[in-house]
């Protein structure tokens, strides 16, 4: 049995946890949320490295996890070469993963992104895709509100609606491909659904599936796999969202200021 470590800037990482729990039951996790620190996406890069390398160094050597998920593509643009070089575990990212389903999916070859400004800036969706196969064309669109009203967990009012809308209605209208670039926005697939009606890919599937390398299913194991959270800011808010998201009830969770 190995132990997971995930992280995010807060909440969005909930939607990689989502999909790991649901294929790998026995395996213990251990779940970090930098919400005292996001949005990340609205930082600079060095200062996005540095927040990352302060969770995951907490991660690997206090949690002594024997995986580390970037549940944060904002991070993995800033800081998942560091950490291949740091760490003696496998690194997984959300991007690359992301990146070659929508290649694979992609049928008029137009592909749009949304993402944090940091991740739009760092152009590593266009990047990443343009590296596997030139032919495409990637349109990355900032949208830097959406994190703190899903940190704040989504309510279906008209504001919400109109923000969400101003972004997507930035996709050009030939684009039938999107990709959620951010862990935050699976949280609120249903409202981007509503508005956009193309294909849409969730990097958290993807890179799940590039776990099973590392981990073997085939252990039978009786009970559940453990699942610790820990959060840098307040408690309250991310266990609502998060047990809303997760659709079941956080046991342990705790506080931790990392320096
Ligand atoms: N959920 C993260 C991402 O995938 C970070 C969002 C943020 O904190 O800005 O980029």
């Amino acid at each position: 049995m190995a132990k997971i470590g995930v992280f995010d800037s807060g909440v969005g990482g909930i939607s990689v946890l989502k999909e790991i729990m649901k294929e790998f039951p026995n395996e213990n996790i251990v779940y970090f949320g930098d919400n005292l620190h996001a949005p990340y996406g609205d930082r600079d890069i060095e200062e996005i490295r540095t927040l990352s390398l302060r969770v995951a160094d907490f991660l690997v050597y206090n949690k002594k996890v024997d995986i580390l998920v970037i549940a944060c593509n904002t991070a993995t643009g800033a800081a998942k070469e560091i950490m291949e070089k740091r760490y003696n575990i496998p690194v997984i990212g959300v991007v690359e993963n992301g990146a070659k389903e929508a290649i694979n999916l992609t049928k008029n070859r137009e592909i749009a992104v949304i993402a944090t400004s940091a991740t739009v800036k760092m152009g590593i969706y266009k990047k990443t895709i343009l590296d596997f196969n030139r032919d495409l064309s990637v349109i990355e669109i900032e949208a830097p509100l959406l994190v703190g009203i899903i940190e704040n967990g989504w309510k279906d009012i008209p504001e919400n609606r109109m923000i969400l809308e101003y972004y997507l209605n930035k996709i050009p209208a030939s684009t039938e491909l999107l990709i959620l670039g951010c862990t935050h926005y699976p949280l609120i697939r249903r409202e981007i659904e509503r508005i956009f009606k193309g294909e849409i890919v969730d990097p958290a599937i993807e890179t799940v599936k590039s776990l099973n390398i590392f981990l073997n299913k085939n252990i039978k194991i009786e009970e559940n796999g453990k699942v610790e959270f820990y959060v840098s800011g307040e408690i309250e808010r991310f266990k609502r969202v998060a047990e809303k998201f997760l659709n079941r009830k956080i046991t342990f969770i705790k506080n931790i200021v990392l320096d």
